[in-house]
C-alpha cells in the first residue's frame, strides 16, 4: 500500500492540488514536463545539474523507485505535476534521505511546505528515526524551511555541501 494516500490541499493562491504517490510509467511524461518548466537554478539546487534535457532525457534514472525503499510524492493538478518530494530509505529503514522540488511557476505558494510536511508525516509512519538532506550552501530557502521543522545543518569540510539532519520522535 502507498505511504501517500491521495489528499487535496489548497495553495496560497486559492487553487487546489492533489498530493499523491508517483505512478511510474504513467506519470513519466508529466514529470519530464515539470522538469522542463524548472529554471536552471532550481535544477541545480535539486540535482546539481543545470540542463533540463540532461534530466528529462533519462527519467527512469531520476525516478527509480525501489519497492519498499523509495517513495515519491507528487503534487498534481489537471494532469500536470507541479512538484515532488521523496523519501529514500537506507537499508534497514531507520534512516532516509529527503528531497523536495517545486517547479518555478508554482514556487512561493506554500507547495514546498505542504510536500515537506506530508513527507515528514509519511517518514514517521514508516518508522524512520532519522532524516538526512544534502543541499548546496547558497540554498537558503530550503535551509530555512527545514530548520523551522527541526533540521540542523552542518557544512562538509570543503564547504561545498550542507548536510541537514532531523531525528524523528
Ligand atoms: C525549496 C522549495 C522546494 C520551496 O518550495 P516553495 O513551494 O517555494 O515553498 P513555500 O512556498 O512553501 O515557501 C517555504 C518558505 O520559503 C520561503 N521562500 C519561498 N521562496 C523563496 C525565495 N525565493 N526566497 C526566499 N524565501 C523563499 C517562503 O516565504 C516560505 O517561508 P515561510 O514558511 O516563512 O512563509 C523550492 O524553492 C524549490 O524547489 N527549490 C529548488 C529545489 C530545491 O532547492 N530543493 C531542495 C533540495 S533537496
Amino acid at each position: 500500500m502507498s505511504v501517500f494516500a491521495p489528499q487535496r490541499v489548497r495553495l496560497r493562491d486559492g487553487s487546489e492540488v492533489v498530493l499523491r504517490c508517483f505512478r511510474p510509467g504513467e506519470d513519466m511524461a508529466a514529470w519530464c514536463e515539470m522538469i522542463r518548466s524548472c529554471s536552471r537554478e532550481t535544477l541545480w539546487r535539486r540535482f546539481e545539474l543545470r540542463s533540463p534535457e540532461a534530466i528529462a532525457s533519462k527519467p527512469e534514472e531520476f525516478c527509480r523507485c525501489e519497492p519498499g525503499s523509495d517513495h515519491i510524492l507528487v503534487a498534481e493538478r489537471g494532469g500536470k505535476i507541479l512538484g515532488e518530494a521523496r523519501l529514500c530509505l537506507f537499508p534497514g529503514g531507520e534512516a532516509a534521505e529527503f528531497c523536495v522540488l517545486v517547479a518555478d511557476p508554482w514556487q512561493g505558494l506554500g507547495l514546498g511546505s505542504l510536500l515537506t510536511d506530508t513527507a515528514l508525516g509519511a517518514a514517521r509512519r514508516l518508522g524512520v528515526r532519522r532524516l538526512v538532506v544534502e543541499v548546496v550552501p547558497e540554498n537558503v530557502t530550503i535551509v530555512r524551511l527545514l530548520e523551522k521543522r527541526g533540521f540542523t545543518f552542518r557544512r562538509d569540510p570543503d564547504g561545498r555541501i550542507f548536510f541537514g539532519e532531523k531525528h524523528l520522535d
